[in-house]
């Protein structure tokens, strides 16, 4: 059954090692073997007409959205903005002549996202659900729907639903790209990246035994960490940050690696834990200098770092893909070092304190 548990002591676990699964599953659903995106014409027609995309989710799903900024932007050149739901709902922003709205939620349940999308529809104006959960409530209302197909996800910290997620967003992109004559797009083999990212997810899951070391000696201890990067890099370390207070509850924060001298390094004492997630080329020296005025102020830094920009003393190196998909890989450790914090803690991994899998209040 898919949602047994199997031999897994958490679903978590179980949900991370699928998703190398998840990411072979979305090539051979959404892309030809061509390399063609297999997506709904029409949806792709309407995107086309916007002058500007909405992407709207909370928790996870808004991180997953704020990879899917820099995807629409650069493979697609359409100006895109990323808002929290329950933000949106009730502050609105000022629209473009011509909105598209998306609207990323694993549940498909969030009231705060259906807030915005009752008003989207109030207003007439076309959208699209990217959800785990066929016929949910957002899935329902939107004009167009694309599922995740990443099966049932019950850990309540989300996994395989924001690699599954960045993945659709990979695949609209690319196809809105295509349909707008980008060249980037056109020479962007989607197909044959999610394929490298299945294989790298492998790999990094393979090597779990060195995370859960980490995690034992520095995070269990600690009752503040850092996760810090650049562009696409500073996104997913807020998604890292996120995983590692949800289960573990270490204080943590994503943080923009330049950004943190301005204030938040007074944070930094002896030993406190600070990941650099390091994957393009034009900010990996000066992430690699933030990181290292953490480490002169006592901080334990590690590093999560592309192959093909890795030195001699970095922590955990993973596999080279586009530049544009990294967040396919470079999130991986950081959800297993917030698994491994929270198993060594004792933790109930799964259902952590205060928290729901699916929040169906505003
Ligand atoms: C809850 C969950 C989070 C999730 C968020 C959005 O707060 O605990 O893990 O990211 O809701 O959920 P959705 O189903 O809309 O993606």
């Amino acid at each position: 059954q898919e949602t047994d548990k199997g031999p897994y002591p958490y679903y978590m676990l179980k949900e991370i090692d699928e998703q190398p699964n998840v990411m072979r599953k979305l090539a051979s659903l959404y892309t030809e073997e061509s390399g063609k995106p297999n997506v709904d014409s029409q949806l792709i027609n309407a995107m086309k007409e916007a002058d500007r995309l909405y992407i709207v989710g909370a928790g996870t799903s808004y991180h997953a959205g704020l990879v899917g900024k820099k995807l629409f932007e650069k493979l697609a050149h359409v100006p895109t903005e990323v808002h929290i739901a329950s933000e949106f709902a009730y502050d609105n922003p000022l629209l473009s002549k011509k909105p598209f709205f998306i609207f990323l939620s694993q549940s498909g349940e969030t009231a705060d996202s259906r807030e915005v999308l009752v008003n989207v529809n109030a207003n007439n104006y076309e959208s699209l659900t990217i959800t785990n959960v066929e016929n949910s409530t957002l899935f329902r209302e939107a004009t167009y729907t694309m599922l995740l197909h990443a099966g049932p996800e019950i850990s309540v910290a989300s996994t395989k639903a924001y690699t599954a997620q960045i993945g659709v967003e990979a695949i609209l992109a690319k196809a809105l790209g295509e349909a707008k004559e980008q060249t980037i797009a056109e020479e962007f083999d989607i197909r044959q990246q999610l394929g490298l990212v299945a294989t790298g997810m492998q790999a990094i899951i393979d090597e779990k035994d060195v995370i859960d070391d980490l995690a034992k000696k520095y995070f269990v201890p600690a009752n503040r960490a850092f996760y810090i990067g650049r562009g696409i890099d500073q996104t997913v370390s807020l998604e890292s940050a996120l995983k590692l207070k949800e289960i573990s509850y270490v204080q943590a924060e994503g943080f923009a690696s330049g950004e943190l001298k301005h204030g938040t390094i007074a944070l930094i004492e002896e030993g406190t834990p600070v990941v650099g997630i390091i994957t393009q080329k034009r900010t990996a020296n000066l992430t690699r200098s933030n990181l290292q005025e953490t480490e002169s102020r006592g901080a334990a830094t590690f590093t999560i770092v592309r192959k093909g920009l890795a030195e001699e003393d970095d922590t955990l190196i993973i596999p080279d893909v586009n530049e544009l998909i990294t967040p396919l890989l470079s999130v991986v450790p950081a959800q297993l070092i917030a698994y491994y914090t929270s198993l060594n803690k004792g933790l109930d991994v799964d259902r952590p304190r205060n928290l729901a899998k699916s929040v169906t209040v505003e």
